[in-house]
């Protein structure tokens, strides 16, 4: 399917559906050398499953990573890496009474719409667990990242509309609470995830289309159920003044011109660190915004591939939010867009291709 690859030089490519034999990646461009074992992917895995608590989806999912190619002795050899995810828990059965109708929310009408058929078993390719995929390049990735000092860490902010900044533990009480009677009552909602970039030194990010910002914006939005992508302050910055937005820049300690690079700071981060589509220096900060997941079992009107007015409501174990397991997907998309930037980077100036090449 064309649009199932991301990046330019560490690139994937994804392939699988959620009730067909597997899912996987093929991530081609990850330079030799660098340790990596099925351990290091199923860890960032783990935190994906579904079933871990009454929030998410009671599907029973092993999500196995196996490693096909590309690493030797431990290393990887800067060949094709493949992975691959059996799929197990796969009741097609559950489906059977939406197969020919449009959930409301959900992808089906435009890939019927698109292709002329659809596989209806779990959303197909629009089901969560395509994300299975995203989650094992991302692992290999933020591994990538940290060899070079820099860290990727993602967290829930928001829940059901409840604010988990303040008083986290007790706000997280209410969320799940909220949740839970929202699952009794067939019904789902949304939230916030905020993921923070650290150590990236400034200058990545190629202008003009392929700014730092803008590619993360295409990463984070191409995940299910994302309807807003933030960089720093987002959409409150179109209601502050320039002289409140403006990040202050300081010098961490006097020094001359030569060596003030990489000495900057700025007294705040409205920017979320980037600027004229670099990053600056300073911590990275997305938010994406999720909407509530789609599948529900409360009662709703929809049309059927016959052109039919029905009524469904849907079975199957659907997560009631799906925020809290897409939290390590926006780590993952990110960390694959920030690594990409980083190894365009090594070409834009003679002096580091030099340094390379260097006799
Ligand atoms: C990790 C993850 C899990 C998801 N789980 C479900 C689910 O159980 N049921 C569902 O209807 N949608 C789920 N979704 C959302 C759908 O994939 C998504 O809403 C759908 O493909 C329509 O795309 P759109 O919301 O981006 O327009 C999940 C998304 C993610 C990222």
């Amino acid at each position: 399917m064309a649009g199932s690859q991301f990046g330019k030089i560490f690139h994937i490519s994804t392939f699988g559906e959620s009730h067909g034999k597997a899912l996987g990646v093929v991530v081609d461009g990850c330079p030799a050398g660098l340790s990596l074992s099925e351990e290091d992917i199923q860890e960032m895995l783990e935190r994906r499953r579904p079933g871990k608590n009454l929030k998410m989806t009671q599907r029973k999912e092993g999500d196995k990573v196996e490693i096909l190619s590309g690493i030797f002795d431990g290393k990887t050899t800067g060949t094709p890496i493949a992975m691959v995810v059996w799929n197990e828990d796969q009741r097609s059965k559950d489906y059977g009474g939406i197969a020919h109708a449009f959930r409301p929310g959900h992808a089906d009408y435009g890939f019927f719409a698109k292709y002329g058929f659809r596989d209806y078993r779990g959303g197909g390719r629009s089901s969560g667990r395509e994300t299975i995929a995203r989650v094992a390049a991302g692992a290999i990735a933020k591994k990538m990242l940290l060899e070079l000092g820099v860290s990727v860490r993602a967290k829930v902010i928001e829940l059901a509309g409840i604010s988990l900044t303040e008083s986290r533990e007790k706000a997280e009480l209410l969320a799940e609470q909220k949740i839970l009677s929202l699952r009794e009552q067939g019904d789902s909602a949304g939230g916030v995830v905020e993921c923070l970039v650290e150590g990236l030194p400034a200058g990545i990010g190629e202008p003009v289309f392929d700014k730092l910002d803008a590619s993360l914006a295409k990463a984070v939005m191409s995940i299910g159920a994302v309807k807003s992508v933030e960089i720093g302050d987002g959409i409150e910055a179109s209601k502050s003044l320039g002289s409140e937005n403006n990040d202050a820049f300081f010098l961490k300690q006097e020094q001359g011109f030569d060596s003030f690079m990489g000495s900057l700071q700025k007294g705040s981060n409205h920017a979320g660190g980037i600027l004229g589509g670099m990053s600056d220096g300073s911590t990275i900060r997305i938010r994406a915004g999720f909407k509530p997941t789609p599948s529900i079992s409360k009662e709703q009107q929809t049309v059927n591939e016959a052109g039919e007015a029905i009524t469904i409501a849907i079975k199957g174990r659907h997560d009631p939010t799906v925020v809290e397991r897409a939290n390590v997907v926006v780590e993952a998309m990110t960390a694959l867009t920030v690594l990409d930037a980083l190894l365009e980077n090594l070409s834009a100036r003679l002096d580091y291709v030099k340094k390379a090449y260097q006799k």
